[in-house]
């Protein structure tokens, strides 16, 4: 483990002492880790063995909680996390076209990360901006009124940055 990673295990190692002392600590599994997300960037095996030290709670039940939510990211992300709405406004202005192109561009399916760790695809439901649908998010910048050209052009520029 390189020393930043160790830094960062330290930091959720105290972060669970500070919570194993309230009542009920092991309701504070969703907080736990939300912190290591956002220390680690996803949640590694090793990370959910240290949480399942740390709180006493079997690992195999950290799994089910992190698999069964989609916030949780059991794989390393990417530097730009790309999310297609699907919701039935995008939908039907073409979402699935929208989807196909960034599918084609980056070689990934839903839910993958590109080899050169760029990006991540997510699909979303109603990003809240169906006025100018179809709607993609990356990182927290909306882009709306789009087709297949749009969206290669947005991703091309990403790539650039
Ligand atoms: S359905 Fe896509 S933004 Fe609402």
């Amino acid at each position: 483990m390189t020393e930043l990673a160790q830094d960062k295990m330290t930091t959720l190692r105290e972060f669970m002492a500070e919570v194993a002392q309230r009542e009920y600590s092991e309701s504070y599994l969703i907080a736990v880790l939300h912190k290591a997300q956002e220390l680690f960037g996803y949640l590694p095996r090793e990370v959910m063995d240290v949480v399942a030290e740390g709180l006493e709670i079997p690992t195999a039940h950290i799994w089910g909680v992190a698999t069964f939510y989609h916030y949780f990211n059991l794989e390393p992300i990417g530097r730009h996390v790309v999310s297609v709405c699907m919701g039935t406004a995008c939908y039907v202005k073409g979402a699935n076209r929208v989807l196909d192109a960034l599918k084609r561009e980056l070689a990934v399916e839903v839910g993958q990360t590109t080899d050169d760790r760029l990006f991540t695809l997510q699909e979303a439901r109603c990003l809240g901006a169906c006025g100018i649908a179809p709607v993609i998010m990356i990182d927290d910048k909306i882009y709306g009124e789009l087709d297949s050209e749009k969206v290669i052009e947005i991703i091309r520029q990403h790539r650039r940055l």
